[in-house]
C-alpha cells in the first residue's frame, strides 16, 4: 500500500481492510496524519486512559494534570475525598487552567481574568462580570474518572465503555500489591521515536527478548512458549509454581499465568483491553533487579520476596510489572505520528527512604535498561516501515499471538467507532 490520507468513513474503511490476516500492519497505519486523527478521537477520547496513582494525590485540592492529544485534563480531589477529572479548560475564553504537572489548591483560580471554579468545579466566581452570567451554567466540563486498586483512570468519551470488569479483575489480583500505599521514587519521560501501536507490537511479543534484553530473559520465562519449551525449561518452571503455590495462597495471592510466554491481551473476540496476571520468576529472582536480590522493603501485603510478578495492562496506555519490593510502571501517550511519551514509573513502599532503604543505582537499572532498549528498537521499526520500500511480513503463530491480537483488536476499534462506539462526541458535560 502506498501512502494514505483517510478523510472520509469508506476511506478509512477501505484502509483498515488492506491489512492482510496474519500480517503485520501496512505501511500508513505507521506514518498516516488522518488516521492518527481517527485514532485519536475512536480510541484514545473513547476508552479509558491511565492518568497517575491515587496516591500522588492524597489531600483535597491535591491534583495532577493530563494532556491527551491537545486537550488538558485536571485530576483532582475534591472536598469530600472523592477523585474528580475536569477538562482543565475555562469557560470563561478558554485558558488552560492549572499548568504544572501536579500541585494543590484551594480553588481553582483562571490565571488570565481570575474567574473561580470550586475543588467540586462549580464556578463560584468571575470577578468583575455582573451582567447577568448563570454561573450555574458555567461549570467546568467533566471527565469520566475511576478509581481501582489505587490508580486512576479517565476517560473522555460521552458514555465510556463499561468499566466494572476491569475493576472486578484489578481489585482482586492487585490489592495485595499495595498501590494505595506507594510512593514514587523515580519518574522518567520518555519521548520513544515511533508510533503508539509500533510500542504496544514491541510490548506484546517476547520473541526480541533473548536477542535485545539480556537482563530481563535471566528472572522471566516470558521468553518461552509452554508448547515449544523443552523439556528441561517446563519442568524449571513446575518447579517454581510448586514452590511458591502453597506459599502464595497463604498470602493471598495466586498464579494466574502459571505457563510460559505472555498472557494472552487483549482479546479481539471478547473485546477485553485489561489484563491482570501473576506469574513465577526464575529461581534465585526475588525480584526483577539485576542480581535477582531485593532493592527496597516489600510492598503492600507481601510478608515474602517469593511473590513471583504482578503484570496488569490496559489498553491503549498502561502497563505496570510488580515485584515484591517495587513496581515498574509506562503510562503511554500518543505525540504524533511518530512519537509517544511513555512515562516510566517506579514505586516504592510509602515509607521507604532512599538511601536508608532503597538506593536508585540498585532499583532502577533493571527496567531503565529493558526500556530504552525497547524504545531503541521501536525507533529503529518505525524508520524502517517509513520506507517505500516496506511491506508487511507474516507473523509468527507461536510467539507473535498478541501482536495479531493487539492488530484486530485495534481494526475492530477502529471500524466500531471506538471501544463505545462514540468516540467522535467526547464528553462536555458540564458541572
Ligand atoms: S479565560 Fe479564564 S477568566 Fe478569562
Ligand atoms: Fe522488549
Amino acid at each position: 500500500m502506498s501512502d494514505c490520507n483517510v478523510k472520509t468513513s469508506s476511506e478509512l474503511e477501505t484502509l483498515l481492510a488492506t491489512r492482510r490476516d496474519g500480517y503485520g500492519m501496512p505501511r500508513g497505519f505507521y506514518h498516516d496524519a488522518a488516521l492518527y486523527a481517527a485514532e485519536m478521537r475512536t480510541i484514545w477520547l473513547g476508552g479509558w486512559l491511565f492518568a497517575g496513582f491515587e496516591f500522588e494525590i492524597p489531600n483535597p485540592g491535591d491534583f495532577l494534570t493530563i494532556t491527551v492529544d491537545g486537550s488538558p485534563v485536571l485530576v483532582l480531589r475534591d472536598d469530600h475525598g472523592s477523585v474528580r477529572a475536569f477538562h482543565n479548560v475555562c469557560r470563561h475564553r478558554g485558558t488552560q487552567l492549572c499548568r504544572k504537572e501536579s500541585g494543590h489548591v484551594h480553588a481553582i483560580v483562571c490565571p488570565y481574568h481570575s474567574w473561580t471554579y470550586s475543588r467540586q468545579g462549580e464556578l463560584v466566581s468571575c470577578m468583575g462580570m455582573h451582567e447577568g452570567i448563570d454561573k450555574s451554567k458555567l461549570g467546568l466540563k467533566a471527565v469520566h474518572a475511576e478509581v481501582v486498586a489505587g490508580l486512576i483512570y479517565i476517560s473522555m468519551a460521552a458514555a465510556p465503555p463499561v468499566f466494572d470488569g476491569l475493576r472486578e479483575r484489578f481489585e482482586g489480583t492487585a490489592k495485595p500489591q499495595g498501590f494505595a500505599r506507594a510512593r514514587i521514587a523515580k519518574v522518567t519521560e520518555y519521548e520513544v521515536e515511533a508510533n503508539w501501536k509500533l510500542v504496544w507490537e514491541n510490548n506484546r511479543e517476547c520473541f526480541h527478548c533473548v536477542q535485545n534484553h539480556p537482563q530481563y530473559v535471566k528472572a522471566n520465562f516470558d521468553v518461552y512458549e509452554e508448547a515449544y519449551a523443552s523439556e528441561a525449561i517446563r519442568q524449571k518452571m513446575a518447579d517454581a509454581v510448586a514452590r511458591t503455590e502453597s506459599k502464595w495462597a497463604a498470602q493471598g495471592v495466586a498464579i494466574t499465568h502459571a505457563k510460559g510466554g505472555l498472557a494472552p491481551l487483549p482479546d479481539p473476540d471478547r473485546n477485553t483491553w485489561y489484563a491482570a496476571d501473576r506469574t513465577v520468576m526464575v529461581e534465585g529472582f526475588d525480584t526483577e533487579s539485576m542480581d535477582g536480590r531485593r532493592v527496597a522493603p516489600l510492598m503492600g501485603d507481601y510478608q515474602d520476596a517469593d511473590v513471583g510478578v504482578l503484570r496488569m495492562r490496559t489498553m491503549p496506555n498502561f502497563w505496570v510489572h510488580g515485584s515484591c519490593d517495587h513496581v515498574v510502571a509506562a503510562r503511554l501517550l500518543p505525540a504524533g505520528p511518530r512519537k509517544t511519551i511513555v512515562r516510566g514509573y517506579w514505586l516504592v513502599d510509602q515509607f521507604a527512604r532512599e538511601g536508608d532503604d532503597y538506593q536508585l543505582d540498585r532499583l532502577l537499572p533493571f527496567w531503565q535498561l529493558t526500556n530504552e532498549q525497547d524504545w531503541d528498537i521501536c525507533k529503529w521499526q518505525q524508520k524502517g516501515v517509513d520506507s517505500f520500500a516496506y511491506e508487511p511480513g507474516p507473523l509468527s503463530q507461536r510467539k507473535e499471538y498478541n501482536v495479531d491480537a493487539f492488530i484486530r483488536w485495534y481494526l475492530k476499534q477502529m471500524r466500531a467507532g471506538g471501544p463505545s462506539g462514540n468516540a467522535a462526541r467526547p464528553s462536555s458535560r458540564a458541572t
